[in-house]
């Protein structure tokens, strides 16, 4: 029996459809009257339930009006600033990420964590874990020397196919023999850079760009050239052009086009198509990393750029995808389709870590090719949608004048610009402290140009802790922005 106070447990059910996106910032509550109505409780039961979430930061009472789902001044704020994409490139560089990532993690693992605002996953409730564990436990009564036989890398393995039929919704046709299943995304992106570059080679990326991949970067011994890229659109596709009349040693571009690390860009569909173009006609493979594609806001799935490549061994695109964000944090899987580089990078995969196990594979095959994955997609979308908009909002309404932000589509990561002369890092530090985890801008290129951005994420849901973390992480950020001059 539920031992809760009832206006616990009436506050417990209308936080839960705020936090899974079912009320929407702006949207009105039910009256208090209609409450009493709807739940059998008395006026006091449900002014108390509405006092709760406005205590919570939830919801906002409207004098005469009622309550609504909090809607702060994020129509104050602007997006963050366009890069200069007229600028003069700064020279390809080998990276050096190692210090700075090893710094962040030494103080993530030193300071006790008592919110979460740096991780790339939603929480573990927002994944269907007792569905997975039964399709484990099925997979494991139907072929049950599936844990004692040795795995192959073969392409007749049930996932493939279903990654393949799940492919078209991003527009791309590929055959179950053009996929090889990966440990993560992370994999997939080391052994597509390793099967097309050579320590020395330059490697052009997007600026910023994801930790992770400026990481591999420096382990291979490859150089980064940074390449502008706008918060809204993506890739400056013209300078990287321009980028290919000055530099002679390009041998790899790595992009996000959805919903870029750390930005949130979508690049318009004419300049992937552009990009694709570009690349193939100077025979500089196109490397996409499509981790955070499937999470869009609307059913409608953005298109991946290898949607226009050539196909099959053809192709020049080679595709990076995880299942680690949409499904299932704890398995390490990802893909890749590496078109006219596939043999190669098969080869590399064998090399460096032999194939992936076959449990998780069958696990979740049948999982994404029943309607089940559908539904789980649905929600997790909904959810992310709304906990982009509180987490927005919130910032919004804590973070001091100056502070820029803007709220992507899709996915579970803000780029937060801090007032000009803000450092990050002494924000992280300070932040880290209190047991506030962000990840700082300075993480996600090797120039000093991010210095001032956090990278807050929003996969967890919006609660009055995340809430009162950003007021104490708004305080940070006030400290220590530059006094205006008097
Ligand atoms: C853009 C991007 N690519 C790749 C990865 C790594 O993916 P995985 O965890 O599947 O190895 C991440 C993880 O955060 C990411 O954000």
């Amino acid at each position: 029996m539920d031992t809760q106070p009832l206006y616990l447990r009436l506050s417990g059910h209308y936080r839960q459809a705020i936090q899974s996106g079912v009320l929407l910032p702006g949207q009105r509550m039910p009256s208090v009257r209609a409450l009493t109505r709807l739940h059998r409780v008395s006026l006091s039961t449900a002014v108390e339930a509405c006092h709760t979430l406005e205590d919570e930061g939830l919801l906002e009472a409207r004098p005469r009006s009622g309550y609504f789902v909090l809607r702060r001044r994020r129509v104050d704020i602007q997006p963050p600033s366009e890069p200069d994409a007229g600028r003069k490139l700064d020279p390809a560089q080998y990276v050096g990420i190692h210090d700075r990532v090893s710094d962040f993690v030494a103080k993530c693992e030193f300071y006790p964590l008592l919110t979460n605002l740096a991780g790339t996953y939603g929480s573990p409730e927002m994944y269907p874990a007792e569905a997975l564990k039964n399709a484990a436990t099925r997979a494991l009564r139907k072929h049950s020397q599936l844990l004692v036989s040795a795995p192959d890398m073969r392409s007749d393995s049930p996932l493939n196919a279903v990654l393949a039929r799940r492919a078209l919704d991003a527009g791309m046709r590929l055959s179950a023999e053009d996929i090889l299943v990966t440990h993560g995304c992370i994999e997939a992106l080391n052994v597509a850079l390793r099967a097309v570059a050579q320590p020395g080679d330059t490697v052009a990326v997007e600026s910023p760009t994801y930790h992770g991949l400026l990481q591999i970067l420096e382990s291979l011994g490859l150089r980064a050239l940074e390449i502008p890229t706008s918060p809204q659109t993506g890739l400056s596709v013209e300078a990287l052009e321009l980028a290919f009349r000055t530099h002679d040693r390009i041998r790899a571009v790595v992009v996000m086009p959805n919903f870029h690390n750390p930005l949130g860009s979508v690049m318009p569909d004419p300049e992937k198509e552009k990009l694709v173009a570009l690349c193939e006609r100077q025979q500089v493979a196109l490397i996409e990393d499509d981790t955070y594609g499937a999470l869009g806001r609307d059913d409608i799935p953005l298109k991946a750029a290898k949607a226009w490549d050539k196909p099959g061994n053809d192709g020049n695109v080679i595709y990076c995808a995880s299942l680690r964000k949409t499904l299932a944090p704890g398995l390490r899987l990802g893909w890749v389709a590496g078109g006219r580089w596939q043999a190669r990078i098969q080869m590399l995969k064998y090399t460096q870590s032999r194939a992936n196990e076959a449990l998780a594979q069958f696990t979740v095959a049948e999982f994404m090719a029943s309607s089940a994955y559908d539904r789980h997609m649905a929600r997790l979308r909904r959810q992310l949608t709304g906990q982009r908009e509180q987490m927005a909002e919130a910032i919004a309404a804590h973070f001091p004048a100056g502070t820029r932000l803007s709220v992507p589509g899709g996915s579970m990561l803000l780029w937060v610009e801090l007032p000009p002369g803000t450092s990050a890092q002494a924000v992280f530090d300070a932040a880290i402290q209190q047991g506030i985890r962000v990840a700082p801008g300075s993480m996600f290129s090797n120039s000093s140009r991010f210095d001032h951005f956090l990278r807050i994420s929003c996969g967890f849901p919006f609660s009055g802790a995340v809430d009162e973390a950003l007021r104490k992480l708004a305080a940070i950020v006030a400290q220590n922005a530059p006094r205006p001059a008097a």
